[in-house]
């Protein structure tokens, strides 16, 4: 009898959190902007409109803090620690939020009758799939469809402020995608003259009229890696696809032949492909470029190691951190070219939960490189304000972000200058990370035409990391278009280079019966000599400032490009 009565109290108090969760409170307050630049507002959402949402739980404090000492550990290569890297269960028993804070979220929906939830692995995200006009009602705000301006891409997203009730914004740190308006990379295509092409006999690898074009000989003659004939047994890497960028085979192929290397192939898909959509149209978006480029560059660098391509037409970064956070035998080498400056739409809880996925990744000896961004030091806002505008995720301190060079004498294979459009600078959310104090502490006292104090933050994380050829004085070429081919040039293009290169790596020591490089960044800073200098060049964007590479670590190039005959003897010995 007795135990029946608590039974029901506890029954009852149920209930009461159930149907009644506390006031509302505002979500990602510090968003204010819900529309984006080439998107329209369509229609308001009916009935018939579904969406996948997913509940970020708040991490706690004081364990983030002990789970990125633990990360700086085990990533040091001084430590004894090194290369102890965590599985899945480790890095949930370290990190989950209480299981009454999962509660009280499952508590919540089922209060709107969804019950059908996902939990991930590190049980901190809860994806839901549910009406749009339910999400109106769960999140007291209105939601609308925007359309991509001359495209058929359309998404929904709130058209206003989302709240919570303040028991479960207490435990919920964002919900995703709501806000988020994806930013569509336009690829900065440059054509070549026949003339300008000619010009130069010497990079005729792939075809003497494409020889002023960077090529997988013009990169591996500058960067000094081998032709991989076998893999190490588990070795892998991947690249990150995501708003319609799909590939084709037939280029992989064309690609391959017309540059004289074995066929580029993807051993895994992770979404689904849809080869046919890269010969379509072209509108203002160009189609499957990002993705080829990316598939071509880190196949001719690094295969037969194999390569998986993700890919997610929702446009959320959440969904690979998801597959992530649940997937044992992740690539060990990830490539995302990736990013959105960090004050638009990217809110603080955004920036600081991806910042922790990241950790967690790093920590399970997988390597992530995001590229830079392709607008120098002033982010897809441009000279608004007239301050830099950092990007995110490349400044988070828990990723490699991979800026751009350009070979400092047009189609001469060597010395490298930073390309004036490769994205670098220094975050307003992240404070200098130990592991790049002394590099950016000497860049600022040795700068010699360091930007005025009032264009960027004293005490943000400096990126990029390190950089690679992505210019447009020697653009990469690629094939596209079923069998054409082109040129382009981003830090889209540096980033799956500077991937393969560290997936040969980690080839070089899981031979040797070695751990994963894994998140790399206190490798790269300890080990400057091991990148080629790059020392002069200003990402300016070609406006009024930026800033200029000099010797050592800088906000324009990093530590550099690499070189893999003293890269790959560090590997083999630590
Ligand atoms: C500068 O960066 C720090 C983090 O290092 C941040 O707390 C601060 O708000 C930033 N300042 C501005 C003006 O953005
Ligand atoms: C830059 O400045 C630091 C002091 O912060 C100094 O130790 C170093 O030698 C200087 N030169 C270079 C090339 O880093």
């Amino acid at each position: 009898m007795r135990q029946l009565q608590v039974l029901l109290i506890a029954l009852c108090a149920i209930v009461a959190t159930a149907t009644n969760f506390g006031k509302r409170v505002r979500m990602e307050p510090d968003v204010s902007i819900f529309s984006a630049p080439n998107w329209a507002i369509g229609e308001r959402v009916t009935d018939q409109d579904m969406i996948t949402l997913r509940f970020v739980l708040r991490h706690e404090s004081h364990k983030v803090a002990e789970f990125e000492e633990l990360l700086l550990d085990i990533s040091n290569p001084k430590s004894s620690n090194y290369g102890k890297w965590l599985t899945i269960e480790q890095v949930t028993e370290k990190l989950a939020p209480p299981d009454r804070n999962l509660f009280l979220v499952k508590e919540f929906l089922s209060s709107f009758g969804v019950t059908d939830v996902i939990v991930n692995s590190y049980r901190d995200m809860i994806r839901v799939e549910i009406p749009a006009t339910l999400a109106e009602k769960m999140f007291e705000t209105i939601m609308h469809k925007f359309q991509f301006v001359d495209s058929d891409i359309t998404v929904i997203r709130v058209s206003q402020p989302y709240s919570l009730p303040e028991d479960i914004a207490e435990v919920v740190s964002f919900v995703d995608d709501l806000i988020r308006l994806p930013r569509f990379d336009t690829q900065k295509l440059t054509s070549i003259t026949e003339e300008e092409a000619l010009a130069t006999s010497s990079w005729t690898s792939c075809g003497s009229s494409y020889s002023s074009y960077t090529n997988p000989a013009v990169l591996q003659e500058r960067y000094g890696y081998p032709t991989l004939t076998s893999a190490a047994s588990g070795n892998s890497m991947a690249v990150v696809e995501f708003q319609n960028q799909y590939y084709d085979t037939t280029d992989l192929q064309k690609f391959s032949s017309q540059c004289g290397i074995d066929t580029v192939t993807v051993s895994a898909d992770i979404g689904t492909n849809d080869d046919s959509y890269c010969t379509g149209g072209f509108g203002l978006l160009s189609r499957c470029i990002e993705s080829l480029l990316d598939i071509e560059y880190i196949g001719a660098v690094a295969q037969p190691i194999p390569l998986t391509v993700y890919y997610y037409s929702s446009y959320s970064l959440l969904d690979w951190i998801e597959d992530v956070s649940n997937d044992a035998s992740a690539p060990l080498v990830q490539s995302v070219s990736y990013g959105n400056d960090e004050a638009q739409q990217t809110s603080n809880d955004y920036m600081y939960s991806c910042n922790t996925y990241f950790m967690t990744v790093g920590a399970r000896g997988i390597s992530i490189l995001f590229a830079s961004g392709d607008q120098g030091v002033w982010g897809r806002e441009g000279t608004t304000g007239n301050v830099f505008h950092p990007d995110f995720p490349a400044g988070s301190p828990y990723i490699t972000a991979v800026g751009g060079t350009d070979f400092v004498t047009k189609s001469t294979v060597g010395d490298e200058t930073a390309w004036s459009a490769g994205g670098g600078g220094f975050s307003n959310t992240f404070p200098i990370p130990s592991y790049q104090s002394e590099a950016v502490a000497s860049f600022k006292a040795n700068s010699t035409s360091l930007p005025s104090s009032s264009y960027y933050n004293n005490s943000g994380r400096g990126y990029p990391d390190v950089s690679a050829l992505a210019g447009q004085v020697n653009p990469y070429f690629i094939s596209y278009k079923g069998g054409s081919f082109t040129a382009v040039a981003g830090t889209s293009a540096a980033c799956p280079v500077v991937a393969g290169i560290f997936a040969q790596l980690n080839d070089i020591r899981l031979q040797a019966g070695k751990s994963s490089l894994g998140f790399l960044n206190q490798f790269i800073y300890q080990n400057a000599d091991a990148f080629n200098d790059v020392t002069s060049g200003t990402n300016d964007d070609s406006e009024s400032a930026g800033f200029t590479a000099i010797a050592g670590w800088d906000a324009a190039t990093g530590m550099g490009t690499p070189n893999f005959d003293k890269l790959s003897a560090l590997v083999a010995s630590i």
